[in-house]
């Protein structure tokens, strides 16, 4: 295989996987997802659209600057301030990318941009340029390209690309496409662009139909594909990333392709991706999901007893499920702590945040015996998760039973302040969160509250992901919702971080700027 057999993995979890309803990522938790994506081996991470908010922009900055390895992409709409604002923010990068769109369907033009074709087509020319002026490595979309009029489409493709694009991104934007129609518009552009350029798709999954789309995609031609890490993004979400990283790896065979990625550490992105979004990774989720390689019949156990491939198309090892090794105990000391960090891929860690992330360890190893490698990788992303957020717990104290109103009383910091507050509630959990919402003075609902396991046993860290959401849907007051995950071997302390990370998440998305894609 030469290097048109090549596959590039542009991963947009940091920029459409951020659209996803309730998720909202501060900058540490971003450039900690940005570079385990660099150690997963993507070619390109676009880094977030950076006129959406002065926070959007300085994360990408943030990971311009440090991450090494991708390219680094900015995404942009057309217009100069745009582009200007993902220029200056990728300006840092290694390899810097502009990533610029503007809609060409009808419906777009007429209701959302108010444009005619001819004017859609010289804004698009003009962003190209303007991007070209700041960078070498341009990527163009057609927003809503699947219900866009192929000719349109072919004259918009071919002036971007003589105007300088060197990717042009042909995007599913509403998933409305079907694979063999999606394969047809492809090969109908490729002919109709003559040029030397990168053909991208960009596929969502609206009718389930994202990764057999961007397949398709590839069997016409494509050569880098848009993708998310457990297929989060807008509404049904993105092409999941490794679902098409393992189909070109275990069906490569046949289509003759393959990818830089190194599909052993996809098990591991993926769950700091759940951990930090608050998105569950459902269990019976392709690749990633907890029983993606559970045999339940018997007549399969067998099989696979037997013979791993009787029922296995893949080995779990390829995908960085070896199980859990048991690396520290409680008496393992801080340099035994700082190793196992570092084959876990956080050798990055301020001294601040290896100081706290060491005394949860030792809370954990008074309460764990064994301490497994999922433990410490939850317990590092617990800690950095919360570590940049406005109100983060210092402590939190409950007391209840049979013949006593649960009763909890927590300690937060907020910038220089220490707030104490107390609240009675239905339950320890309900009166951890309610003291929480006293200290935070934030108002929220809550909409969902699950609570699963990091690994088995009677000790395991318990894992607890809740949903807030504010606002009646009415023109002046929005529904928003955010989710929060937290982990301890006590489920009420999880419980309580998991509320109160949603509630610093719902914070931000308040203050976030709405201009998104
Ligand atoms: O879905 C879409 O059209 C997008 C573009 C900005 C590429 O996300
Ligand atoms: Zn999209």
């Amino acid at each position: 295989m030469d290097e048109s057999d090549v596959v590039r993995i542009f991963d947009t979890t940091l920029r459409d996987g951020e659209q996803s309803p309730g998720i909202s990522l501060n900058l540490k938790e971003k450039v900690e997802i940005a570079e385990q994506l660099a150690r997963l081996g993507v070619d390109v991470i676009e880094a977030g659209f950076p006129i959406a908010s002065e926070g959007e922009a300085e994360a990408v900055k943030a990971i311009a600057a440090t991450v090494r390895g991708p390219v680094v992409a900015g995404l942009a709409r057309v217009d100069a301030v745009d582009i200007d604002r993902a220029a200056e923010a990728v300006g840092r990068a290694e390899r810097p990318r502009i990533h610029t769109f503007i809609a060409t369907s009808e419906i777009h033009m007429r209701a959302k941009l108010r444009m005619t074709p001819a004017e859609v087509l010289a804004a698009a020319v003009g962003g190209v340029e303007r991007a070209r002026s700041h960078v070498g490595d341009v990527e163009f979309s057609c927003e809503d390209a699947t219900r866009s009029d192929p000719e349109f489409l072919a004259e918009v493709y071919r002036a971007t690309a003589a105007a300088g694009a060197t990717t042009l991104n042909l995007p599913d934007t509403v998933g409305y496409a079907l694979p063999d129609e999606f394969a047809a518009l492809l090969r109908f552009l490729r002919e109709s662009v003559d040029r030397d350029v990168v053909w991208s798709v960009h596929t969502h999954d609206d009718l389930g139909l994202a990764v057999a789309n961007a397949l398709a995609g590839i069997e016409a031609g494509a050569r880098q594909v848009e993708v998310a890490v457990n297929g989060i993004g807008e509404r049904a979400g993105n092409c999941s990333l490794e679902e098409i990283v393992m189909a070109i790896r275990t069906r490569g065979d046949v289509r003759g392709i393959r990818t830089n990625v190194q599909s052993r550490e996809i098990a591991r992105t993926s769950r700091l991706v759940s951990m930090l979004t608050g998105y569950a990774v459902p269990p019976n989720k392709a690749i990633v999901g907890a029983n993606a390689f559970a045999h339940e019949a018997g007549i399969h156990q067998h099989g696979v007893m037997v013979e791993r491939t009787t029922y296995e198309i893949m080995d779990p090892v390829d995908v960085g499920l070896e199980g859990s090794r048991i690396v520290l105990g409680k008496h393992s000391g801080r340099h035994a702590f700082v190793k196992a960090l570092e084959e876990l891929g956080f050798g990055n860690l301020s001294a601040d945040d290896v100081e706290r992330a060491f005394e949860r360890f030792k809370a954990l190893a008074d309460r764990k015996i064994r301490i497994t490698d999922v433990d410490l990788e939850a317990i590092v992303v617990d800690e950095i998760a919360q570590d940049a957020d406005e109100f983060e717990l210092i402590s939190i104290q409950v007391a209840g039973g049979t013949h006593m109103s649960p009763t909890a009383t927590v300690r937060l910091q907020h910038g220089d302040e220490v707030i104490d507050e107390s609240a009675i509630g239905d339950g320890m959990i309900d009166a951890a969160c309610g003291a929480i919402q006293r200290a935070t003075g934030i108002e929220a609902r809550l909409e969902s509250f699950t609570v699963s396991s990091v690994t088995g046993g009677i000790d395991a860290l318990g894992d607890v992901t809740i949903v807030l959401a504010t606002g009646d849907g009415s023109g002046s007051s929005p529904i928003r919702r955010a989710t929060g995950r937290g982990v301890s071997t006590d489920v009420v302390e999880a419980a309580a971080r998991a509320y109160l990370s949603a509630a610093n998440r719902l914070t931000r998305l308040t203050a976030r700027d709405q201009v998104v894609a």
